[in-house]
């Protein structure tokens, strides 16, 4: 599978404005290159003669089981990506038997993603509004139709300075034609607070989107939160923040086994998603690739990217002389890959 000409496809097929949107990053997109580099050079200390006649890629997240700890991040904007939007990305998740995350704003409707078949978990993800109802009648109505899970994104109090978007004039364009602006729309006084009364009135587990510290992290689990996500949102807000490679082993130790870590951010190969497992990561979740898959073709396009990955995974676990997700261990790290403190970097 090659991820970089599968981006060049799709470049191909879209407007400067939408491809400069999900490609870009914020300001000097520093963090946005960092991302990717932080994983690629981690180095693996592989087992031999341990039988790899089967491995098994499953594994379980908040309970439920999936293919692969490989899942999708939420993106906005997928309806441009393709005629049937999210629906078709969920199609693809659903034929490899991954994680959808459903982005809610200005991505297309939730009901419809929630009627596509299949067994692999659907979460939603919100931004909470000013409008707090409407987060609210939101969530009530996502968890009527079977969403697994609330996501909080709480890493957009003001929208990164991306001066690609900039320079483009680009709108946030609903599905709907409205314009929304997030800077406008979205609640920016969000504390702890909030999280402890959407984890109580949610009715399923809430998840947090963009913790880059473990003493962030620890208050959201405190709080109540089922999980949290590590996410600097791919490169796109604050320009200079920590990679979420390196900011992994310092949110495991926050969250102490507590709770479950995600992770998202330039992880573009199987070995990457060993790199997290080992470092404590339960799943990881994966943002523009599966942007590219779906804009060059629907939903065979998404299904490929993640069943591409999933090979890798597979191949890479077998190199590495592990059958199951759980023998993947911090020991399969190299010390380069350690901080002067001996943590996984
Ligand atoms: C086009 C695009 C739209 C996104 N929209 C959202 C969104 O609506 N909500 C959100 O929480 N994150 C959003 N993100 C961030 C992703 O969920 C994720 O954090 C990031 O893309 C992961 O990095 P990767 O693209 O390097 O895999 C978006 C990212 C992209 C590329």
């Amino acid at each position: 599978m090659d991820l970089e000409e599968l981006e060049s496809l799709a470049r191909e097929k879209l407007d400067t404005g939408f491809y400069d949107y999900i490609a870009g990053g914020s300001e000097d997109e520093a963090t946005l290159v960092d991302n990717e580099a932080a994983w690629a050079r981690r180095r693996l200390r592989p087992r031999v003669l341990r039988d790899v006649e089967t491995v098994d890629t499953s594994t379980t997240i908040l309970g439920q089981r999936v293919k692969s700890p490989i899942g999708i991040a939420p993106m906005a904007m997928q309806h441009r990506a393709c005629d049937e939007g999210p629906v078709a990305t969920a199609r693809g998740a659903a034929k490899a038997g991954a994680l959808f995350v459903m982005g809610l704003f200005g991505a297309g409707s939730a009901s419809e993603v929630a009627a596509v078949a299949g067994d692999a978990p659907r979460w939603l993800q919100v931004y909470v509004m000013k409008d707090r109802q409407r987060t609210e009648a939101a969530i009530a109505r996502s968890v009527e139709q079977g969403y697994h899970a609330v996501v909080l994104t709480v890493d957009v109090v003001r929208q990164g300075n991306r001066r690609r978007d900039v320079r483009n004039s680009w709108a946030f364009l609903q599905s709907d034609g409205k314009i929304e602006d997030p800077n406008e729309v979205f609640d920016h006084a969000l504390t702890f607070d909030h999280i402890e009364w959407f984890a109580s009135h949610a009715g399923v587990p809430v998840v947090v989107k963009g913790v880059l510290r473990g003493d962030d992290a620890a208050a959201c689990i405190e709080a109540g939160a089922a999980g949290v996500v590590v996410s600097n949102h791919g490169g796109r807000q604050l320009d200079g923040a920590i990679s979420s490679a390196d900011a992994l082993s310092d949110v495991v130790q926050g969250v102490d086994g507590r709770a479950e870590v995600f992770v998202d951010g330039g992880i573009r190969r199987g070995r990457h998603v060993i790199e997290a497992i080992a470092m404590g990561a339960r799943a990881v979740m994966v943002g523009r690739p599966i942007m590219w898959g779906l804009v060059v073709d629907g939903q065979r396009g998404v299904a490929n990217v993640l069943e591409g990955l999933q090979n890798e995974l597979e191949r890479a676990m077998a190199l590495c002389g592990v059958r199951r997700i759980d023998e993947i261990d911090a020991s399969l790290l190299a010390p380069s890959s350690l901080d002067g403190r001996g943590f996984p970097r």
